[in-house]
């Protein structure tokens, strides 16, 4: 799928690496946009009008096996400029005459120096200092292909960036989207500005106009039915499309009882009040406390309540007459992930429950007004539709809820406990100016007692654990490093405050290999 906004572009054609999306937004950091593409679809397109450049990502296949991912040759024709980057550089290779082998004694990864060879436009003012790249392949070039020439290079490979000028092919071996890279965005600022000549002019909020119109012209008269949760997406989705279509738009906030303290009181608040849009409450709380009880697998939990929700938001849609579109908070990566180059489906880790899995049986029409755009996009789309700080900034939560962070068996006093908790963990990060420099953080309430002591008195009581990670996707997390003195802080405030914890712990694990849910 090509997006239809006949804006000039840069086309990334993904071979199935797991950072093709950083290079998308690499990209459209720089004002251009970028839209990502599979090979399958790079052989059959057709329309090469809007596209000013294409950078061909890595991946996980060898073009020294006979059938490997690639593209036709004749897009090297049409004077597009081409950047390939690891296994964009090798297919370029072997694409143009040269040789590629797969060997372990040339193996690089992680960090290395690079230097420079000779002057280049993509290379302008990116050896300013000394620098190291970050690289990912078992497999290189041998033998630059005629008409090729080597820019720059590594101790272990001769032939890390090549390029033939005249075509405007471009290849490197290293990985300019990982921060690891030592100022890659110049290499792509280079490659975008200096050689595809673009002029910086992409911008999200340039785009809110054109959303408005095409969800007045997609809608006409009809209903409009939103599930509004407050997080950030569905709130943005929900104030573009009142912008559209003001009182056809009918918003549906089902409360779970799984939220965060007062997070629901709050969005229902915002959007009646402030935002004046028409948004029906559904109180379900106790109908899902209900099928909670007594379940402690977090699978079985994850369906019951992702199955209990939509049958609910069903039941609620019916009683409004005339709905004909469903809108839905896609994002880009949700897009991507669902069109994944090599069409391996990843394992599943774990069942994630949203919306997403509302129109099958609903028979709506679905408007997805945010699937163009990444998570800290949509932050910008929400500011400029005056969504307050508050939820534009809002911290990703999971659709399960709070059903997932009480480990285990859910019970109402369980969550009562954990809401307490974790708002004394957030409150204490705003008040630090913490929050807005951790991706996610949340407290959850593990399925164990333990012994303590408080005035004279032995207690016995639940663990709290707290979790804070700093991301850019989600896909991996690291986790923050805290002074000792805020743990302390949030120690002493949870245990004192909170009735039924009696000890806090941090947890230091990075996904992968954990996850940043704990089910
Ligand atoms: P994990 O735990 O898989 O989480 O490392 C990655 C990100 O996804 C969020 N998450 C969910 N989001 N529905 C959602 O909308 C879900 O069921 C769900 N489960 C996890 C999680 O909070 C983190 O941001």
């Amino acid at each position: 799928m090509q997006f239809q906004n006949n804006k000039d572009k840069i086309l990334i054609i993904d071979f199935g690496s797991q950072v093709t999306k950083l290079i998308a937004r690499r990209v459209r950091e720089l004002g251009v946009f970028s839209e990502i593409i599979t090979p399958d679809q790079a052989q059959i397109l057709k329309d090469f009008e809007n596209i000013k450049g294409i950078i061909l990502s890595g991946g996980p296949s060898t073009v020294t096996k006979k059938k490997h991912q690639s593209i036709p040759i004749t897009i090297f024709d049409k004077k597009i400029p081409i950047l390939g980057i690891c296994y964009g550089l090798q297919l370029i290779a072997k694409l143009h005459g040269g040789k590629i082998k797969s060997s372990r004694n040339r193996r690089e990864f992680g960090r290395a120096s690079i230097f420079k060879k000779t002057k280049s436009l993509l290379t302008k003012n990116f050896f300013k200092t000394k620098k190291s790249v970050w690289m990912s392949h078992e497999d290189a070039v041998v033998k630059i292909p005629k008409d090729f020439k080597v820019t720059a290079f590594t101790k272990d490979s001769k032939f890390t960036i090549l390029e033939n000028k005249k075509k405007k092919i471009y290849g490197v071996q290293f990985h300019p989207e990982v921060t690891h890279t030592d100022n890659g965005k110049q290499i792509f600022k280079n490659f975008l500005f200096l050689i595809c000549k673009f002029k910086k002019k992409w911008s999200v909020i340039s785009q809110k106009k054109r959303l408005i119109l095409e969800v007045k012209r997609t809608a006409r008269n009809d209903k409009v039915i939103c599930a509004l949760s407050g997080g950030v997406d569905s709130s943005v989705v929900a104030l573009l499309i009142n912008k559209a279509i003001k009182k056809n738009l009918i918003c549906i906030m089902v409360d779970t009882g799984l939220m965060r303290k007062n997070e629901f009181k709050y969005t229902y608040r915002t959007f009646k009040k402030k935002y004046k849009l028409n948004v029906k409450l559904i109180n379900a709380s106790k109908i899902f406390i209900k099928k909670l009880k007594n379940v402690s697998n977090p699978e079985k939990k994850r369906k019951i309540i992702g199955k209990l929700f939509i049958k609910i938001f069903e039941k609620e849609s019916k009683k409004f007459r005339n709905v004909k579109f469903l809108a839905q908070g896609t994002l880009y990566p949700d897009i991507i992930e669902s069109k994944s180059s090599t069409g391996s489906k990843t394992s599943k880790i774990k069942s994630h429950h949203n919306v997403g899995g509302l129109p099958k049986k609903m028979n709506l029409k679905l408007i997805e007004p945010l699937k163009e755009f990444f998570k800290d996009e949509v932050r910008i789309l929400g500011k400029s539709l005056g969504l307050s700080k508050e939820i534009c900034h809002r911290h990703p939560f999971p659709g399960p809820g709070l059903g997932i962070r009480v480990i285990g068996n859910v019970t109402p006093e369980k969550i009562k406990i954990l809401q307490e908790a974790d708002s004394i963990f957030i409150g204490e990060l705003n008040k630090s100016n913490l929050y807005n420099k951790i991706w996610q953080a949340y407290a959850a309430l593990l399925p164990i007692k333990t012994v303590g002591v408080m005035g004279d008195s032995r207690t016995y009581e639940y663990t709290c654990l707290l979790r804070a990670v700093t991301s850019e996707d989600g896909m991996t997390a690291d986790y923050f490093s805290f002074p000792k003195d805020f743990l302390d802080k949030i120690s002493n405030r949870i245990i004192n405050n909170v009735k039924g914890i009696n000890r806090v712990v941090y947890d230091i694990s990075s996904k992968p290999p954990s996850t940043i849910e704990l089910e």
